[in-house]
């Protein structure tokens, strides 16, 4: 019988989950289907057990329910430190994890850049740069959070804190902050269209053995990354993390490793 997967959000017609799934389930000859449901905060209690009722396989969630989900399912100890659950699985009751940081981390991996025993400067101290701290910190990095809200950044790295090495600060020296990092993430959305010419750091601000990481996947190609590119640091495009993050999820429901890079086609086709 067809096992039924989907991820909730509101809202969520634009989601690449379902294409990127169906790609790895179809490449892997697995009966299954992933599926966009549009669900809001009040009915996620709902939706969440009626999935499970009838027998989903497991469910991705996104803005806004993910923060939401802490109070309905039983979070593991990384997604319940950084407060936000992108995946539920119904196997045991209901388990939420976060596979958002994991995926940053794959997708940094890949172009053999260590996350272990780096200082790592992320910019911003949204949902994204929750999972990425945290994530990074349990890896062993030295993690710089900058943010424009400076208190923001301080309250984050205050948390991080518990689980690894984090200092918290301002972006008004973003030149000296590179410096002294070997890898710059950006998690504002700074460079995102519509507004593709800006950017927390230009060229000037880079050296040659920076590794810099846009999540911004939209366009792939960044002002940030253009400017990296241009101080002859190495430059890591967004949309991996968003394999990844699926990559993780598809394990953690299956079991089975997933096709890579026909889930990467499929997010790419969509561009
Ligand atoms: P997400 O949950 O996707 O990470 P978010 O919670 O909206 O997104 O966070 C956006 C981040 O981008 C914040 O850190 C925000 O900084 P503030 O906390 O000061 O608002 C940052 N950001 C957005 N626009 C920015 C800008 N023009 N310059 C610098 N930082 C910006």
């Amino acid at each position: 019988m067809n096992t039924v997967f989907g991820v909730f959000g509101d809202p969520i017609a634009h989601s690449k989950s379902p294409d990127m799934h169906n790609a790895a389930f179809r490449e892997l000859g697995m009966e299954c289907t992933y599926h966009a449901f549009r669900v809001s905060p009040g009915n996620l209690k709902d939706a969440l057990l009626g999935a499970k009722a009838m027998g989903f396989g497991g469910v991705n969630l996104t803005v806004p329910l993910k923060q939401e989900a802490l109070k309905i399912v039983d979070a593991d100890p990384l997604a319940e430190s950084i407060g936000a659950i992108n995946t539920v699985d119904f196997k045991n009751g209901m388990t939420g994890h976060n596979t958002d940081g994991i995926g940053a981390k794959r997708a940094i991996e890949e172009h053999d850049v260590k996350i272990k025993g780096s200082s790592v400067l992320i910019v911003g101290a949204g949902g994204a740069a929750r999972a990425i701290a945290f994530q990074f910190a349990r890896d062993g990095a030295n993690i710089t959070i900058a943010n424009r809200t400076e208190q923001k950044a301080r309250d984050l790295s205050m948390e991080v804190s518990c689980v690894g090495l984090a200092t918290g600060c301002g972006i008004d020296n973003i030149k000296d902050l590179i410096d002294d990092c070997d890898i710059l993430v950006n998690c504002t959305t700074l460079g995102m269209k519509p507004n593709t010419e800006g950017t927390i750091a230009t060229s000037r601000d880079m050296h040659k053995d920076l590794t810099v990481f846009d999540i911004v996947y939209n366009p792939l190609e960044t002002k940030l990354l253009k400017e990296a590119k241009e101080a002859g640091a190495k430059a890591i495009t967004g949309e991996m993390m968003l394999v990844y993050q699926g990559a993780e999820a598809f394990k953690i429901w299956t079991g089975v490793e997933p096709p890579i890079e026909v889930m990467k086609k499929a997010v790419l086709e969509g561009f």
